[in-house]
């Protein structure tokens, strides 16, 4: 999967006096906070002999290595080694990679290309919708056996709600899919599915049918995705998820409900939680059946209706974009 792409990789909250270990695309990293409390993140492995730095401490901001001692600044220099004499040189080879982090929305993001070879890593940006100081936000973490390709094409695909979620987003959903409305601009894929469970608790009861106050889901390639749900009066229930390839047949998936009214009724949050959580389970059990593993790239392989169109362009950016990272565009 793609390294140039950030990943969200844990709670922020999880990474405190400790090195954590973290695994994106079968690789390890380790993530600590400097002695100025800033997230630093470096290769898992000693390039000593290869010992897992997650086991580890931390001294003076330095990440020691628990086998032999040999220290680590936050840049990945290596410092000191003790069992050489004292004024020994250092070889500039012997250092760690070192990874672009941010911390946002309460998650831990990380760029998955080392420092050294990222002359432009894109900063890290979300969606607006999950930096407001006056919204109501609860987050949630699931762990699916899927392939992220697959993960991702679900929460895009418009076709299967009535039969997966009948009791849930596909309550009295017409199987025939409109369209579907959706449009493509740069890196973002923006689908108004219609219609959309018109009798679910989580939908208005006078859901506004302006093309502007329309149930909405957008994904920002390659793995952040929102739905906007609008309530009247200028209301908005969101459910944001961002899917991290753990491994082949791994996918992590973060999640944060949130909404910018009744901030208080923390029977809202135990309800968006609960609804989304299950209807998440739903898609899980069917995902995670799907063969072969990862979305085919060829096309033909599989066979396609309109109403696949979005997770389609999906695949094909996705496509595109592992092409340019190794060089093939
Ligand atoms: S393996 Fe890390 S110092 Fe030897
Ligand atoms: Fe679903």
């Amino acid at each position: 999967m793609l390294r140039k792409a950030w990943y969200a990789v844990c709670p922020s909250s999880d990474v405190a006096a400790e090195p954590k270990k973290v695994t994106v695309n079968s690789r390890d990293y380790v993530l600590y906070r400097d002695k100025t409390g800033r997230m630093a993140t470096c290769d898992g492995f000693c390039p000593h002999r290869g010992c897992d730095l997650s086991l580890g401490s931390l001294h003076e901001g330095d990440l020691i290595c628990p086998f032999h001692g040999w220290h680590f600044d936050a840049t990945g220099r290596c410092t000191h080694i003790p069992a050489n004499k004292s004024g020994t040189r250092i070889p500039s080879a012997y250092r760690l990679n070192t990874y672009p982090v941010a911390e946002c929305a309460g998650l831990v993001w990380l760029y998955t290309q080392p420092i050294l070879d990222t002359t432009a890593a894109a900063p890290f940006v979300t969606f607006a919708d999950l930096l407001h100081d006056d919204w109501q936000y609860v987050s949630f973490q699931q762990t699916w056996q899927a392939h992220f390709t697959r993960a991702v094409e679900s929460a895009l695909d418009v076709s299967h709600l009535p039969f997966v979620h009948p009791e849930t987003t596909g309550t009295d959903v017409d199987p025939t899919v409109t369209g579907p409305d959706y449009t493509v601009s740069g890196s973002r894929i923006v689908i108004h599915p219609t219609p959309f469970a018109p009798s679910h608790p989580m939908e208005p009861i006078n859901p506004v049918q302006e093309a502007s106050s329309r149930t909405e889901i957008e994904l920002r390639f390659p793995n952040q995705w929102i739905i906007r749900t609008p309530f009247g009066n200028d209301g908005i229930m969101c459910t944001f998820l961002t899917f991290t390839p753990v491994h082949d047949d791994v996918t992590n998936i973060f999640g944060i409900v949130m909404r910018n009214f009744d901030l208080d009724a923390s029977w809202m949050d135990a309800f968006h939680i609960d609804h989304t959580w299950r209807v998440m389970e739903q898609d899980q059990h069917i995902v995670e059946s799907l063969r072969p593993r990862v979305a085919p790239f060829q096309l033909q392989d599989e066979r396609h209706v309109p109403s696949d169109v979005p997770a389609i362009r999906f695949r094909v950016m996705l496509r595109h974009a592992l092409k340019e990272e190794q060089g093939g565009i």
